[in-house]
């Protein structure tokens, strides 16, 4: 079960009043769209657009509710293409967008492809089967030592990227690396033991690479981010919520950029974080950073 995370947060940001029109861009499963729909009654939509077939097909299950569905549209795709979406849709005028970035925990329980290094599946790692070729079983066993490495230093921030590639190339010369425990087996072996105790568990870095390589994953928030402003209506709310630092910096820059240029002010001096009630009822929130701006 997925939780919302910043819920009373993004409520307050998003400020839906009644038959305003929202964007989620990240649907998943729901969550925050449930709680938008509860207050742009009883005439405002949400589009709700995911990546991930499976959420658009689970949630189009759940969703039989005659209400509820003239209020929302659904959409399987990325938020890169949300002007031609909403140009297809004719959804207008849009008086917020939000952004809730990464996978969701159905994803790292569910999915069955290898997102979590706490279970022994295939090493996948696509949201989109249907739309990328590349897999996470793809650059452990294909790509070059270099660019292993480069990827786990710059997507994963990984202190141990070297070593970690060296031991891939030497694995996959006796086998080949299909599955995320033979993975997490390896960054062991090249990790020392200290880094085994720690908080974060030592396969973390290298996973979150792997996804944001096999999803091309910053590039597609910043195109998702200037497509957003594009289409926001003026006094328009854009809310995100990102994960991990390469996120929010992508995130942060992006808003001072467009303020400067006069187009966004921004609502969020510093990143909003959970509280710590949140963090105890939900762990995947100990990380997310909130920050929102409305378009002038
Ligand atoms: C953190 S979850 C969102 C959870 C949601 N807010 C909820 O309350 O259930 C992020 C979702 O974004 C989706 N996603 C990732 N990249 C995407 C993209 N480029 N376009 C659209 N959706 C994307 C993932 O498939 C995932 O379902």
């Amino acid at each position: 079960m997925h939780i919302p995370v910043l819920q009373k947060e993004v409520i307050q940001y998003l400020d839906p009043k009644p038959n305003e029109n929202f964007i989620d861009a990240t649907f998943g499963q729901g969550g925050h769209t449930a709680l938008i729909l509860r207050e742009n009654k009883p005439k405002g939509k949400v589009l709700g657009i995911d990546i991930d077939p499976a959420q658009i097909e689970n949630a189009k299950l759940r969703t039989s509710n005659i209400e509820l569905k003239n209020r929302l549209i659904l959409v399987n795709d990325s938020y890169a293409n949300l002007k031609n979406i909403v140009e297809e849709h004719n959804f207008k005028p849009i008086n917020g967008i939000l952004f809730d970035l990464g996978i969701s925990s159905q994803h790292l329980e569910e999915s069955g492809r290898g997102f979590s290094f706490q279970k022994d599946e295939l090493l996948d790692m696509r949201y989109d089967k249907n739309q990328k070729h590349l897999t996470a079983e793809n650059i452990i066993n294909e790509w070059p030592e270099k660019e292993i490495e480069q990827i786990l230093k710059e997507y994963g921030e990984e202190r141990f990227s070297r070593k970690i590639a060296q031991e891939i190339i030497q694995a996959r010369k006796k086998n080949p690396i299909k599955s995320t425990f033979q993975l997490v087996e390896i960054i062991k072996r090249s990790t020392p033991s200290w880094y085994q105790k720690k908080r974060i568990h030592s396969a973390t870095k290298t996973f979150q690479a792997l996804r944001i390589t096999v999803n091309d994953e910053l590039e597609t928030i910043k195109q998702g981010l200037t497509k957003a402003l594009d289409i926001l209506e003026k006094e328009g709310r854009l809310v995100i919520i990102s994960f991990h630092s390469l996120e929010d910096r992508i995130v942060k820059n992006f808003l001072k950029e467009k303020a400067k240029q006069g187009l966004i002010k921004i609502q969020t001096k510093k990143p909003i974080k959970p509280c710590f009630e949140e963090i105890k009822t939900n762990k995947r929130s100990r990380s997310a950073k909130l920050r929102a701006g409305i378009r002038i």
